[in-house]
């Protein structure tokens, strides 16, 4: 990041996303995280002629400016912008008429549009009000959470969300300036507590002392953890038989969720390991196609620094249930 306000482009992984996807033309898909729209962009292009993509963010701006971008390049396939959760996935697509479809793609986390805006707060790198929302209609701001949760719960959360081994000492300075009388309004105010809670040895190493505080309260404002399961468990009823489910993680955290909920959504055998054949039910809707997940080229990389921890997991709908023993 940190190259000012420019509003990348650069989709991360997104030779492998549409190959993982198996985009066809006049296939319908959703892109769960429309963002700045660069999959979008190529997923209307693989879908055209005659496809329709639905495009889902909880960012009315980010939305309403990756709207006027993919409807100005005039792709011939239909494209449905909606500003709303994911969390609500099933019945967007009910809400549309679409029962079933062939492909949704989950790009986890924020735009490059959002971390460079300064007016939302995201980023420890420039002055701006603390707010971190990515729905600026709704919920509570990172400036509310640091004023007015106990001081237990903001170490938790900073310990939990950020991985910060300095996580109570920095929800303690937090505290005491609470105490004092002072209310935290910026991204400043919070980067300078920061820097004064971690040890000076500590801050040398790791990167930017306030990197793990604002990736945690970022997560918090947007319960972003508490979404991804139930959101994947819908996807997997939404796909038709064939359909491919793409989801890209910046963080162990997100990755480690969405693993483990691919895993329950495959299934698995629970025979004895002696018996010839499986003659279980252990066989859940998808089957997950990466045994590990993609990670980008070096050259991507080095072109875009964001897409340094990016991780692709790729599952698909199964074809044919089998049919439970004894039903
Ligand atoms: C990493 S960006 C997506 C970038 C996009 N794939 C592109 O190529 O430009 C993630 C986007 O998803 C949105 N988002 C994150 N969580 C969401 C949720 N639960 N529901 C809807 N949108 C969400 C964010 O607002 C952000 O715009």
């Amino acid at each position: 990041m940190g190259d000012g306000m420019e509003f990348s482009h650069s989709p991360v992984l997104l030779k492998e996303t549409l190959a993982g996807l198996k985009v066809f033309p006049g296939g319908t898909y959703i892109d769960a995280t429309l963002g700045g729209g660069g999959h979008a962009g190529a997923i209307l292009q693989g879908i055209s002629p005659g496809g329709t993509l639905i495009g889902i963010d909880r960012d009315g701006e980010a939305l309403e400016a990756a709207r006027q971008n993919l409807e100005g390049r005039g792709f011939a396939a239909d494209f449905i912008p909606v500003w709303d959760n994911f969390a609500n996935l099933q019945g967007i697509a009910a809400g549309l008429g679409f029962g079933q479809v062939d492909g949704i793609l989950f790009d986890l986390g924020v735009s490059s549009y959002q971390l460079d805006n300064p007016d939302r707060g995201f980023t420890y790198q420039q002055d701006a009000p603390l707010d971190m929302r990515m729905d600026q209609a709704r919920g509570a701001t990172a400036a509310d959470l640091v004023n007015t949760l106990p001081e237990r719960e903001l170490a938790r959360i900073i310990k939990d969300y950020g991985e910060e081994r300095w996580a109570r000492r920095i929800a303690g300075f937090i505290g005491a300036r609470r105490q004092a009388g002072g209310r935290i309004e910026t991204t400043k105010e919070l980067v300078d507590l920061i820097k004064a809670a971690v040890p000076a040895r500590a801050r040398r190493e790791g990167g930017h002392p306030a990197r793990r505080t604002f990736q945690a309260l970022r997560i918090a404002v947007n319960e972003e953890l508490d979404i991804i399961t139930p959101a994947l468990f819908q996807a997997a009823q939404l796909l038709a038989p064939g359909g491919r489910l793409a989801v890209i993680t910046f963080h162990s955290l997100e990755d480690r969720l969405v693993k483990k909920a691919l895993i329950r959504l495959q299934g698995g055998c629970t025979c004895p390991p002696g018996l010839p054949e499986c003659a279980c039910s252990g066989q859940g809707p998808l089957r997950v196609i990466t045994r590990r997940p993609v990670t980008p080229a070096g050259d991507e990389v080095e072109k875009n620094n964001r897409a340094r921890s990016a991780k692709l997991r790729i599952a698909e709908k199964r074809q044919v249930l089998k049919e439970r023993m004894g039903e």
